[in-house]
């Protein structure tokens, strides 16, 4: 049996980010995979209420599924998404990153932690595969966080980016389609995770343009100044999607790239052993403050300034 590919957008109907989305989709099923198309418009999706008894079940080594499972469609969603073998989301862009309806949809993820499904039995395990595609009326100047939110949401549910690209300056219905140059490389993405599928797990590697974005380790191009973290931990630079450290060097062509350290990729968030890192800063900080039943009678005690305190609402 083919390769089973889903295809995950938030876009308007028939419009842009669809459309790129179905071309992707078309290589793919000319090459043999069975295809699923959803639109997040068509389904209810709440958004995470923030309760962490999700994780708090994981942390006991349970699973107690989200609080809003049989409130709306995210789990009849997840159900299908992680049986695929590749995913390609296609998200507008609004205000400079993933548009909220993505969003909600991306972090009510949290239960489905696919680490610890996978640890426990929940589901078998998959070397998943994504594809990024995000639509916005501008340049990268203002879809400037588009591609790099879009794969942030990727680390909970462990997809491998394989190919990202940037539909830029499509702002009408379906504009999109007068630009050939996008609608075939929305064409060779689907080409792309058709090859990353056929290709074993180990070998897999990233597909899209070799010199997309600073990072040369996740392809985002949003690097911040790095400061000192938890465990002690500076490097110079960071990425600020797969968290790579590193520093600024010329590129011998008057330009400048960005080079990873030796131990940069020490909690490369593209990996569960990095994340894992993450995983012993929960412990010791989160788990420090719930572990003194001292911190517990202090807050207790500094919260009734806020609680008691109130302010004019709006009716
Ligand atoms: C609320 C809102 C905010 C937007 N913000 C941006 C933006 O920051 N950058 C950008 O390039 N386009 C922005 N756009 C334009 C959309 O990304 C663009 O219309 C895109 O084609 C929509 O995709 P769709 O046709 O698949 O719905 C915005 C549109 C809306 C409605």
């Amino acid at each position: 049996m083919g390769y089973k590919v889903m295809g995950i957008t938030a876009g308007r109907k028939n419009s842009n980010s669809e459309f790129l989305l179905k071309e992707a989709l078309i290589a793919c099923e000319e090459a043999g995979a069975e295809v699923t198309f959803i639109n997040l418009r068509d389904f209810k999706i709440l958004d995470c209420i923030g309760c962490t008894s999700c994780t708090k079940a994981m942390s006991e080594g349970r699973y107690a599924g989200c609080v809003l499972d049989d409130k709306d469609d995210k789990k009849k969603i997840m159900d299908v998404m992680l049986a695929q073998d590749a995913v390609i989301f296609s998200v507008p862009t609004y205000d400079l990153m993933p548009c909220s309806a993505y969003l909600s949809f991306a972090q009510r993820s949290l239960s489905y932690e696919t680490a610890f499904l996978e640890t426990i039995g929940a589901i078998e395990h998959k070397d998943r595969i994504a594809g990024l595609i995000s639509v916005g009326g501008s340049t990268r100047a203002w879809q400037s966080m588009a591609l790099e939110g879009l794969q942030a949401t990727m680390f909970t549910t462990d997809m491998k980016v394989v190919d990202m690209m940037l539909a830029t300056r499509v702002p009408g219905n379906a504009q999109a389609l007068l630009d050939d140059e996008i609608v075939a490389r929305a064409h060779k993405m689907g080409e792309n995770i058709m090859k990353a599928c056929a290709t074993p797990p180990e070998e897999r590697g990233w597909l899209g343009e070799e010199d997309m974005g600073w990072c040369p380790n996740c392809h985002s191009n949003a690097l911040v100044l790095g400061e000192k973290q938890w465990d002690g931990l500076h490097y110079k630079v960071e990425c600020q999607v797969c968290g790579a450290g590193g520093n600024l060097e010329p590129d011998g062509k008057g330009g400048w790239k960005f080079v990873i350290q030796e131990d940069g990729l020490l909690k490369d968030r593209t990996t569960i052993e990095g994340r894992a890192k993450h995983l012993e800063e929960i412990g010791v900080t989160q788990g420090g403050f719930f572990a003194n039943p001292e911190n517990f009678a202090i807050v207790n005690e500094k919260k009734k300034r806020y609680t008691q305190k109130q302010f004019k609402g709006i009716d």
